[in-house]
């Protein structure tokens, strides 16, 4: 199957893969293809380091859903704050509110409870599609993720069914139970791997597939391999520069051959474009994902 056409079919879509690889990216190029198909798309950034705006060329989220471009939305998200609007939410007595928000204990915990964050955004994209999102965009078609580079992609993954192992009742138990059926279910939810053909985002990258595929049964969506040199035509040049541009190549040609053995799913190899950061850089990525992936 066309594999954007099975990508606007899914709820969320989790874009994961080691720092600076291109997740942010392809994340804005996803966006921006399955809003171009229809969809009315949320992007889920929850780097501090706000960039998403930047590659959509809008003013920066500061927490608010913007609207970007039609069907096309950007939300920058704070996980504590998330967690502390679930407090609210359960205790609706102020004076508590304050008291637990403003405790040491409650932040001690939020900071260190594992899972807890990535639940409380899981919990967030979940809440939206379902329809119970604010004013400004009550009901996504899809959440993507553009997950944090910290830890393992699949640490993420894993976490609402880590909370939902300890804590097994009450409304933070219930709460991570449907959220690890709602990622364990891939006719709603599903992962992209962005990866650089270089040596260790690929060692990375293929033990995250296999951590996928034995910890939740499932393969991700597609793999993109970003960022490549292009084939140099001067093969005889000792110029410095042309001489590192053939060897990153044939680093690449060779992670390209070890992705190739290790997967056989949709993969798209994405040029590295003379291009900032921006729309123009999004626009060329989103292209050749189509474009590569429209028969995958
Ligand atoms: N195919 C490409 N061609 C040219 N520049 C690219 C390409 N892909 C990514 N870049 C650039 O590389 C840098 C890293 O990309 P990006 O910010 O999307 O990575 P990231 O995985 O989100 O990084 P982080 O882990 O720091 O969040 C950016 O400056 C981006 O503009
Ligand atoms: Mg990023």
């Amino acid at each position: 199957m066309n594999l954007l056409h099975r990508l606007e079919q899914l709820q969320l879509v989790v874009v994961t893969g080691k720092g600076g690889v291109g997740k942010s990216v392809v994340t804005a190029a996803l966006g921006k293809l399955l809003a171009g198909r229809g969809r009315k798309v949320l992007l889920f950034e929850v780097d501090p380091r706000e960039n998403l705006h930047q590659l959509l060329n809008t003013q920066p989220s500061g927490g608010e859903i913007i609207n970007a471009s039609p069907r096309l939305y950007l939300q920058h998200i704070e996980p504590r704050e998330l967690i502390d609007d679930l407090v609210r939410e359960k205790l609706k007595v102020k004076l508590l509110v304050n008291r637990v928000l403003g405790s040491p204990v409650h932040r001690h915990f939020t900071e260190g409870a594992p899972g807890l964050k990535e639940s409380a955004v899981f919990g967030r994209a979940l809440r939206m599609v379902e329809g119970h999102g604010p004013r400004a965009l009550r009901r996504p078609d899809v959440v993507i993720l553009d997950a944090p580079a910290t830890g393992h992609g699949v640490s993420w993954l894993a976490a609402p069914q880590l909370v939902a192992d300890v804590v097994r009742s009450g409304p933070i138990g219930h709460m991570a139970e449907l959220i690890a059926t709602f990622l364990g279910d891939r006719s709603r939810s599903g992962v992209v791997v962005v990866t650089t053909a270089e040596e260790m985002p690929v060692e990375e990258s293929l033990e995250l597939m296999e951590s996928l595929d034995q910890r939740f049964d499932r393969e991700p969506e597609a793999v993109i391999a970003n960022a490549l040199y292009p084939v140099t035509d001067d093969e005889e040049s000792d110029d410095p520069a042309t001489e590192l541009w053939r060897d990153r190549r044939a680093i690449n040609v060779t992670q390209l051959e070890r992705i190739d053995a290790a997967w056989a799913g949709p993969l798209a190899e994405i040029p590295l474009f003379p291009m900032d950061p921006g729309p123009a850089l999004v626009g060329a990525i989103a292209r050749q994902i189509e474009a590569q992936l429209r028969s995958a």
